[in-house]
């Protein structure tokens, strides 16, 4: 039997990954501390989803293990002996990481390296796949030429029709200390590949989401959107005049390429990942979409002041990802993935 090591396992993209790989018949092995509960508090607490995966799946295994720990790390790897590696734990907010630089960094980049480091020693033929980010490219988006519409905002620039592609530069623009851990992160993943011919991939994720979503103020802004609407409360639209656009993708959707990869794997492989300029809104226009779905007015309350590097408009080009894997597509569109998130709220939300 295969065998995959998921870290992030009780997170969104995690325990997707480990769904979708034990469908397929893996043996897997899952590393989570709930460290999102210290990072955003315990109404982000994931051991719920640590509890299902351990109960769905029959084979597999939870690790109570930080990435941090690099010993611990080298000697799961070294006795697991994985197929292919998903990593996935991270600290994952732009904003948060200004208040916690140290965890910030050891986690994402400090916990990238022991993860590769392992790889390298016991398994180096495995693929390694890395969540990274689309804020690599830190605020740089932001100069490209822009247009104000109803309610939203969009490229004014004929070369950006189809989005950001992963020729824009990651250099010598603000990336936030998160944008920062993420640029030490991606440029290890392409080291290790370029470097020791390892089949490595990053992974460069804007919004990722899906139900099985704890989302929270400082990350995940859809399913917190969301739950706001369902319990009404205030949601703080922070500048743009709320037309700020993202694209978003279903969790069950990275999954599926992360087993694309795996599959057909490359060496050093950068790619944008995102529901692409179909899967896009704005904030006005997510809350439009929730309230159809709910019946509820949004509560919101603007606050003239942007988040520092936060992007105006992203959306992704996935012509490069679709080019290296065709057999791969986005499958959930935008109004699927928010009728989920309504839906799984309204489960975990006894009075909504
Ligand atoms: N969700 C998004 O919109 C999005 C967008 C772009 C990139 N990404 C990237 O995808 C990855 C997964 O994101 P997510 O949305 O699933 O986040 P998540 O917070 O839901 O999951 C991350 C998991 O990692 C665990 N974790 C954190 N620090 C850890 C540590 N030191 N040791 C062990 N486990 C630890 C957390 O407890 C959590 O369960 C991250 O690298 C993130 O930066 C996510």
């Amino acid at each position: 039997m295969k065998k995959a090591l998921i870290t992030g396992s009780s997170g969104l993209v995690g325990s997707e990954v480990c769904h979708d790989l034990h469908r397929r018949g893996f043996e897997v092995h899952g590393i989570d501390n709930n460290q999102r509960a210290i990072f955003f508090g315990s109404s982000t607490d994931t051991r719920w989803n640590q509890r299902q995966l351990e109960s769905e799946l029959k084979n597999f295994q939870h690790h109570e293990l930080d990435v941090r720990d690099r010993g611990g790390v080298v000697a799961l790897v070294a006795e697991v002996l994985p197929d292919v590696i998903v990593h996935a734990a991270a600290q994952p907010s732009h904003d948060k990481a200004a208040s916690i630089p140290f965890d910030d960094f050891d986690t994402n980049a400090v916990g990238t390296l022991n993860l590769l480091e392992a790889d390298r020693r016991s398994c180096p033929g495995s693929p390694f796949i890395h969540m990274a980010a689309n804020k690599v490219y830190g605020d740089r988006p932001n100069t490209i030429r822009l247009k104000e519409l109803e309610t939203r905002w969009e490229y004014d620039d004929p070369s950006f029709q189809h989005g950001i592609s992963e020729d824009v530069s990651i250099d010598q623009t603000t990336h936030s200390l998160f944008g920062a851990s993420k640029v030490a992160s991606d440029v290890l993943v392409q080291e290790y590949g370029r470097y020791f011919q390892m089949p490595t991939c990053c992974l460069r994720g804007g919004c990722i989401t899906g139900p099985n979503h704890s989302g929270a103020e400082l990350h995940g802004f859809l399913s917190y959107l969301v739950k706001c609407n369902l319990e009404g409360r205030e949601y703080k639209i922070f500048g743009y005049k709320g037309k700020q656009v993202r694209d978003n993708i279903h969790s069950k959707d990275v999954a599926s390429f992360a087993y694309a990869f795996y599959s057909n794997p490359r060496v050093a492989e950068v790619y944008n990942l995102g529901g692409g300029k179909e899967n896009s809104c704005s904030i006005l226009e997510a809350f439009a979409m929730t309230a159809e779905l709910t019946g509820k007015r949004q509560q919101y309350r603007y606050v003239d002041e942007p988040r520092v590097g936060d992007h105006i408009v992203y959306y992704t080009d996935l012509r490069k990802m679709r080019s290296h894997y065709p057999e791969w597509e986005v499958t959930k569109s935008l109004s699927q993935i928010m009728g989920e998130i309504v839906d799984a709220w309204r489960m975990r939300l006894p009075n909504s």
